[in-house]
């Protein structure tokens, strides 16, 4: 028998890197040597190359399609068009939603950058010349770009390829008591109301989408390298739509260089270079160029919002109603809970404490490149906390309360947990004041105000904009979420070699989010073993159990939380073992981190690589060699971080320029794995915040023309542009139902964030009367609304003829 001969005693838990460590980034050590393995990274022997022929019209009936002269090209192997796809019944696909996309177009081109035809040839470069030579045949249609044409009666129908649809609607949702709602707006003091649009924007990684696809015709298998933030999603797809048998293809996601919800479809380059790669028997990749990714790839937000709030005028909230118009473009194909058709628009107004509330929502076909993506966020969520905070602005300006007070008075109290919310979530727990409280603090709320009083005086404009947000992260539960009938849970896998070393696997994908290290310190926490000695996998279908993948922040709540179950399931082995060690029976033994000992006697104990080793080497007669075990978690809530968000700005009166003096973020996640990765998260989230608040915006000319296929119209931040941010971490209110206490943070910052920035601008203008500037807030809509005393949408154009 090998056992610890010395005191009892614990692990540091932070010397060991578990939870509350800031250990660093362990992938960074290959990212920063310029060794990432990248999709386009992959080389295979023969492998040959597609690129994409795009439809230069937003909507146009096909003539004829002329492929002869690319088919001449030498080099070229193959030319696909939708005509082909269509004997192969691949000409349209299911999308994540029950609605169809166009692989390749055959009757119609519905959105400027749609995908018409493939080449596959020996270098890209072939292969994009080969493209140019293919002559399209078309007949423009007229144009719809936003909800407003899309809806009129008059409107050309978009999807006439679906049987049954006369109309450019997608869905009509409502959620809610209307009943309950009107009854409540008739005994307000004041009902306050506010219109906005949150506009179209990109999540655009860095990284473009990409595949290579290896069919073998020996083995009859497919090998998928693919960029996606959810590869058996992608598994489950591709054996329905190509009709492979599951257990033939392994997906696999190698490094992924950001996601941001873009890289969650099935894109139509997906399926081509797997029809190629079957065809051809030799391996295809397509790597899709920035302005493919960026005019033609899932888009995000472009929703219309008109609601209104029921208010006592003592500030009491009495109930809000709300509408939404969801430009979708051609095919409704972003993943949705199906239970869901605007995704959880619904957690509007989740922190406050509103009795009653009724929301609508109507999502429309327009000739844009699908929309609808999560960027950054939780199915709509970030739109309906821009909303909220919003209008809970405008609502303590009409009742002449101060904008904190009416939060704080209106917040979900802390004991009041869990709390219903009126259109139906369960929200869990939180310190929603406390957050506001630390703050206003920082910021010297008070101090502000009487500054921004004395600035006006001598003509300059300050502005302080708070905005807080909660969030339902970590979908399933599956009783309530799932994605085309599949249920939304996790699963992890850990495997304890005999050396007391793990190797941890998850359905999970990261992208940037740290995976790597976060997961190795749940397990440094759960089994003492040190993080370093823990290596993390994620991305093989072959080798990872099955998992939903990473998106909605729905990481730590649902595949973290499997690798803690799992954990503690390999603990209640290795007790077995430590007991049988010890020759003590399992009652007399207790736990303390990283070792097993006698109640009795502590200095008599076992540490988990000791028993580790045993359970290969020693095991009790009848126990299972082994340890090791793979746990499903089906969370039973969703997890509910909150934060608070304020924001200082000097608005120029002259210009309309506004600069942020100071932003403050208290964000409340629960137990934070990882401190430094958690700041991280936020530090990214609040630049995307800013970037939708201060610059990004995708528009459409009337004609249909995508206005922002590159980096010169589409801003990306850099560190010259970007404010400084001041986080604060004091308040904690861990997680009931989470494992260890944890709830998401990935995407909290790009949710709340841009509210904060527009409500400083509004502050600022508070004088002014205007009530409303539409993202992007820049200097020519304030100084429009500045001169002209009036509200400024940013709506797209509508057509006039
Ligand atoms: O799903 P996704 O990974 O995008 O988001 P997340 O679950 O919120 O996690 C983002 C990163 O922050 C991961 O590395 C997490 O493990 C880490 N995290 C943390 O350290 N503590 C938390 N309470 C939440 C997340």
């Amino acid at each position: 028998m090998t056992t610890s001969t010395t005191e009892s005693r614990a692990l540091d838990e932070v010397k060991i890197g578990g939870l509350g460590s800031s250990r660093k980034r362990v992938e960074d050590d290959r990212f920063i040597r310029g060794k990432g393995n990248y999709v386009d990274d992959v080389v295979l022997p023969g492998m040959l190359h597609m690129e994409i022929l795009r439809s230069p019209l937003p909507h146009a009936r096909i003539k004829s399609i002329d492929t002869s002269r690319a088919w001449a090209i030498p080099g070229v192997h193959l030319v696909l068009t939708g005509e082909m796809m269509a004997t192969r019944n691949l000409a349209w696909m299911p999308t994540l939603s029950y609605d169809t996309q166009a692989v390749l177009a055959t009757d119609k081109v519905r959105f400027q950058g749609q995908e018409v035809a493939c080449v596959i040839a020996d270098d890209p470069y072939i292969a994009k010349d080969a493209c140019e030579a293919i002559e399209v045949d078309y007949e423009p249609l007229p144009v719809i770009v936003n909800p407003v044409q899309g809806l009129a009666p008059d409107a050309p129908v978009i999807r006439d390829d679906k049987v049954g649809q006369a109309d450019n609607v997608v869905y009509h949702w409502e959620v809610g008591d209307q009943a309950g709602t009107d009854r409540a707006f008739e005994q307000a003091d004041v009902i306050s109301t506010l219109e906005c649009h949150y506009p179209r924007s990109h999540p655009s990684p860095i990284e473009c989408c990409g595949s290579v696809a290896d069919f073998n015709r020996a083995t009859s298998k497919l090998t998928f390298y693919v960029t996606s933030q959810a590869p058996h999603i992608v598994r489950a797809a591709v054996a329905m739509v190509a009709e492979l048998p599951e257990q033939m293809i392994r997906v696999i996601s190698p490094d992924i260089g950001g996601g941001f919800g873009n890289k969650v479809p099935i894109y139509p380059g997906y399926v081509c270079s797997i029809l190629a790669s079957i065809l051809l028997e030799r391996p295809v990749k397509w790597i899709e160029d920035k302005t493919g990714n960026l005019i033609s790839t899932g888009f995000a937000r472009d929703v219309y919002l008109k609601g209104e709030m029921a208010l006592r005028r003592d500030g009491k909230i009495l109930a809000f109603r709300m509408h939404t118009d969801a430009d979708h473009g051609a095919f409704f194909a972003d993943a949705q809970p199906s239970k869901f058709k605007i995704g959880l628009m619904h957690s509007a107004f989740a922190a406050y404490d509103v009795p009653v509330a009724h929301l609508t929502a109507r999502g429309v076909y327009t000739n844009k490149a699908p929309g609808g993506v999560a960027y950054r966020c939780s199915f709509r969520v970030t739109e309906a906390m821009f909303f909220q905070e919003r209008m809970v602005q405008a609502a303590a300006d009409d009742l002449g309360i101060d904008q904190a007070e009416f939060r704080r008075m209106n917040f979900v109290a802390d004991d009041d947990f869990p709390h219903r919310t009126p259109l139906g979530f369960l929200t869990d727990s939180g310190q929603y004041a406390k957050c506001l409280d630390v703050g206003l603090q920082a910021i010297g709320y008070e101090n502000f105000k009487a500054e921004q009083a004395q600035a006006r005086q001598r003509g300059k404009l300050l502005g302080l904009g708070i905005s807080t947000m909660t969030e339902p992260l970590g979908a399933g539960n599956s009783r309530e979420y799932d994605i085309l009938g599949i249920k939304m849970f996790d699963s992890a896998e850990i495997k304890v070699h005999m050396s007391g070393k793990a190797i941890v696997r998850t359905g999970a994908k990261t992208q940037g989010q740290g995976h790597e290290t976060t997961w190795a310190q749940i397990v440094a926490h759960e089994l003492g073993i040190p993080a370093d000695d823990v290596v993390v996998e994620e991305g093989d279908t072959d080798t990872a159990p099955f998992g939903m993948g990473t998106y909605a922040s729905r990481s730590t709540p649902v595949a973290g939380a499997a690798v803690a179950m799992a954990a503690r399931k390999i603990r209640a082995k290795a007790r077995k073992l430590a007991a049988h060690l010890l020759e003590v029976s399992e009652e007399d033994i207790e736990w303390e981190l990283g070792r097993f000992y006698v109640r009795s006697s502590p200095q008599r104990g076992a540490s988990i690589q000791e028993c580790a080793m045993a359970a290969y080497s020693n095991m009790p007669d009848g126990m299972e060699p082994g340890l090791e075990n793979t746990s499903f978690y089906d969370p039973p809530n969703l997890t509910w971080p909150f934060a608070v968000y304020i924001v200082t700005v000097e608005v120029d009166p002259e210009t309309g320029v506004w600069d942020v003096l100071r932003m403050v973020a208290v964000d409340d996640c629960g137990v934070r794995i990882n401190p430094m990765i958690v700041e991280g998260q936020i530090m990214g989230g609040l630049t995307e915040a800013y970037a939708m608040a201060s610059m990004q915006f995708i528009t459409f000319d009337a004609d249909g023309n995508c206005v922002g296929s590159n980096y010169m119209d589409y801003l990306l931040p850099t560190a010259w542009e970007t404010p400084g941010f001041e986080l604060h971490s004091e308040v904690v209110t861990p997680c009931p139902h989470h494992p260890i206490g944890a709830k998401g943070i990935g995407e909290c910052a790009a949710v709340g964030g841009p509210a904060a920035f527009v409500n400083a601008v509004m502050d600022a203008l508070g004088e002014t009367g205007v009530r409303n500037i539409d993202m992007p807030v820049l200097p020519d809509r304030v100084w429009e609304a500045l001169t002209y005393r009036r509200d400024v949408s940013g709506h797209p154009p509508v057509r006039q003829d």
